[in-house]
């Protein structure tokens, strides 16, 4: 294991008289139990307390023959109805296992038991996933607790990371073989976690390309819920989040438990509910697809999920998943920096331009105050559709005379940055790389290769392939001043198979792509450290915090209308910041809705939260380009609350015609609040708004009217919204505390 800090501060106890662990951050408890010596249970999560009794903790029945007694000596329960802590097969509990294995016999029944456990004050971090990390003076500590099947020589170590200040844990599983023979891995859940009742709905992200991240909330009733994706991918249409809420629980109080897996592929959350109304919720890569064979001394790990408990509603939760991203998962330079605000050329001119189209872009761009130019799909080989050249990654002379460099020397000297778009993953058939070497993609021998987008998908599970990448972007990124990377991936996985695995291994095919990529990514943001990078899969179909751990900010969705972007920042927002979500203002009609807004509510949205520009700045009236000028000054003054404040959302587009969320600065001396109406509804009286998250006592100054409100008039009262006539309209409002 990578030891990422040393230091001595323990928030985790191990209560040896009452058997069991006390895992306390500041506001929560999470306490496991030892039942019997061995077998390791859930005993709570929640609120924090301060002295656990687990003779309480664990409730056990001694039901009847249909609940069998794992052993022999004392038949006085059964696992059937045990909270488990990591439950597995075959010894009477009947849930789903958080972990299946085959042995060489063929067996796959499974004991775990507790064997041994260790505390460290520090995080500890995962071998070839990305993973939180830890700073100095962080309170943090590491429990790992093992257990071993007493029959085959198998060790799975649970690690818990509690991060005292931040109110996160996060889970991994790590599996060892220590017996003389090979161990199937079928599924490796990276958390299990057994509730003693059902009285929860649980909240999920699903949508589709353009419709990415729509909440929805369903009871949780009997039987199995399942979360997943089987794309090869996070996936637009399930996001690798959930939550578990209290049926009251809204945005502003009650109990809610989130969880985030670490991961940008396939994956599988359940919630299943026994005859017991026991409930069940385990989250891991997808077994669907999977299995691992691990020979004698190997050790396979899973993903980490970040798990945030709240009893502040949906807003708590998301705060604190907010800030634990932005301070202990995103690294690098633009962690904390004001991110910039950018044009890309992808909806302005598609693949259809030139050098001067691009400059003349730029130039309007610099003129209006913008501060990066990106280059999107279309500078290389022959890429003039979306029919060819993705791999061919060597600029097209014909379009740009200049070249990449002497584009971004062009580009700089206007006064911007320069930033170019690029689909590694990927290949085309028409392609010099697809005619070169026609067996690198993903596909099955003597089968016709589907392709997606006209497009194939390099097998990143092969080593030379990762390696070729590699050499090919560093050359390009080496070339020219390039300071920012979008880094895209236009198709879901099909065929999933590698002429590189044995016939034996094709299950683990789809997680080594994602141990190859993460390589690759973790390379390249090592050599590039000045670059900024940003995530895109058509728009966000890999919006999951394992990309974030490389990227700091993702294109949240191709969908650039302002009212669709509502509910998918929106939806986004339950476990993403806003700086981690690239927003842009784009023409009328919208290109995927067709929809006509105005610039004002376009800016609106896209304002709050990592703004850009994705349309022709040349074809705007001037009265346009005053507009944007101001928005753009508007936006770069209060970028840094913006970007790195606290977000919470006051009014959902999933409910109706309006929309509210605001920005707070930590200490409540400053905010924004954001309002958008969809429809107007004719001949109706002006309605109050009312606030949250505010100082009561303190008076606030609305810097635009100077009208002045103390704080508990506009949580209580709240604020009078305007009339505006017409549809989409929308409404921001700065405050600032009077000093
Ligand atoms: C994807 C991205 C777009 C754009 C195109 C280019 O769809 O999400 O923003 O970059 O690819 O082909």
């Amino acid at each position: 294991m990578e030891e990422q800090l040393r230091g001595d501060y323990m928030s985790i106890k191990f209560i040896e008289d009452k058997g069991c662990f006390h895992l306390k951050t500041k506001n929560t408890s999470y306490i496991i139990g030892l039942f019997k010596g061995k077998y390791l249970v859930h005993g709570y999560w929640g609120g924090k307390i301060n002295d656990p009794n687990t003779d309480e903790m664990v409730i056990y029945e001694d039901f009847n023959s249909f609940s069998p007694n794992p052993d022999i000596e004392d038949k006085t329960y059964s696992l059937d109805t045990l909270n488990q802590e990591y439950g597995f097969y075959g010894k009477s509990d009947y849930r789903n296992p958080a972990i299946e294995v085959e042995y060489e016999n063929g067996s796959r029944i499974t004991e775990l038991y507790y064997e041994s456990h260790s505390i460290v004050g520090k995080k500890v971090g995962l071998r070839a996933l990305p993973s939180a990390y830890a700073v100095e003076g962080d309170r943090v500590s590491t429990l790992r607790i093992d257990l071993r099947d007493p029959v085959e020589s198998l060790l799975v170590s649970l690690y818990y990371c509690v991060y005292e200040d931040y109110d996160i844990i996060t889970r991994f599983v790590e599996v060892k073989n220590k017996s003389c023979g090979k161990i199937k891995l079928n599924n490796v859940s990276s958390l299990c976690m057994d509730f003693e009742e059902n009285e929860f709905e649980f909240i999920q992200l699903v949508g589709s390309w353009v419709r990415e991240r729509e909440i929805v909330r369903q009871p949780v009733g009997r039987g199995t819920h399942i979360i997943e994706s089987k794309r090869g991918a996070s996936s637009h249409h399930k996001n690798p989040f959930v939550a578990l809420a209290r049926r009251n629980t809204d945005e502003f109080q009650g109990q809610v438990y989130g969880f985030n897996l670490l991961y940008s592929g396939s994956f599988r959350s359940l919630i299943e509910v026994n005859a017991y109304n026991q409930m069940r919720f385990t989250m891991g890569l997808n077994p669907f697809n999977f299995s691992w064979n691990l020979f004698p001394g190997e050790v396979f790990e899973s993903p980490e999920v970040v798990m945030a408990y709240s009893q502040e509603g949906l807003n708590g939760m998301s705060r604190l998943l907010h800030s634990f991203y932005k301070e202990r998962l995103i690294r690098g330079e633009y962690k904390d920096r004001e991110r910039p605000i950018l044009m890309n050329n992808w909806e302005a001119t598609y693949f259809d331009f030139d050098e001067e189209k691009i400059i003349s872009l730029a130039k309007e761009g610099a003129d209006l105050g913008i501060e990066l130019f990106v280059l999107d799909d279309g500078w290389f080989g022959k890429r003039n559709s979306d029919k060819a050249s993705l791999g061919d990654w060597i600029v097209n002379r014909e379009k740009l005379s200049s070249g990449i460099e002497g584009l971004a020397h062009r580009i700089n000297s206007l006064g911007m940055k320069f930033g170019i778009w690029v689909e590694p993953e990927m290949v085309s058939p028409d392609s010099d790389l697809y005619r070169s070497h026609p067996d690198w993609c993903i596909h099955v021998p003597n089968r016709t290769k589907s392709e997606g987008r006209n497009q194939l998908i390099l097998d990143l599970s092969r080593r030379e392939i990762c390696n070729y990448i590699l050499e090919k972007l560093t050359n390009l990124f080496e070339s020219a001043n390039i300071e920012y990377v979008k880094w895209d991936m236009n198709r879901s996985m099909t065929d999933v198979y590698s002429i590189g695995l044995s016939s034996e291994d094709q299950r683990q095919m789809e997680h080594r792509y994602y141990l190859g990529l993460y390589g690759i990514l973790e390379e390249l943001t090592k050599r590039f450290p000045r670059i900024l990078f940003e995530s895109c899969c058509g728009g966000g179909g890999r919006f999951d915090p394992a990309m974030l751990f490389y990227m700091p900010q993702t294109w949240t969705s191709d969908n650039t209308d302002a009212i669709s972007r509502l509910s998918i920042q929106y939806g986004t927002s339950l476990a993403y910041p806003q700086a981690a979500m690239g927003a842009h203002v784009s023409i009328i009609p919208n290109h995927q809705t067709g929809r006509v807004t105005d610039l004002k509510i376009r800016g609106d949205v896209a304002m709050s939260a990592n703004f850009g520009y994705e349309l022709d700045l040349t074809k705007l009236s001037q009265g346009e380009k005053e507009e944007i000028r101001e928005q753009i000054r508007w936006y770069k003054a209060n970028r840094k609350l913006i970007q790195y404040g606290e977000f919470y959302r006051l009014k959902s587009p999933f409910h109706g015609n309006e929309t509210a969320w605001m920005i707070t600065d930590r200490d409540k001396t400053e905010f924004i609040l954001y309002y958008y109406r969809v429809l107007k509804t004719p001949n109706m009286p002006r309605r109050r708004l009312r606030l949250k998250y505010l100082d009561s006592g303190r008076e606030y100054i609305d810097t635009y009217t100077k009208r002045k409100y103390y704080g508990d008039v506009l949580m209580n009262l709240g604020i009078v919204i305007p009339h505006f006539p017409g549809d989409f309209k929308s409404h921001v409002i700065h405050f600032k505390a009077k000093e």
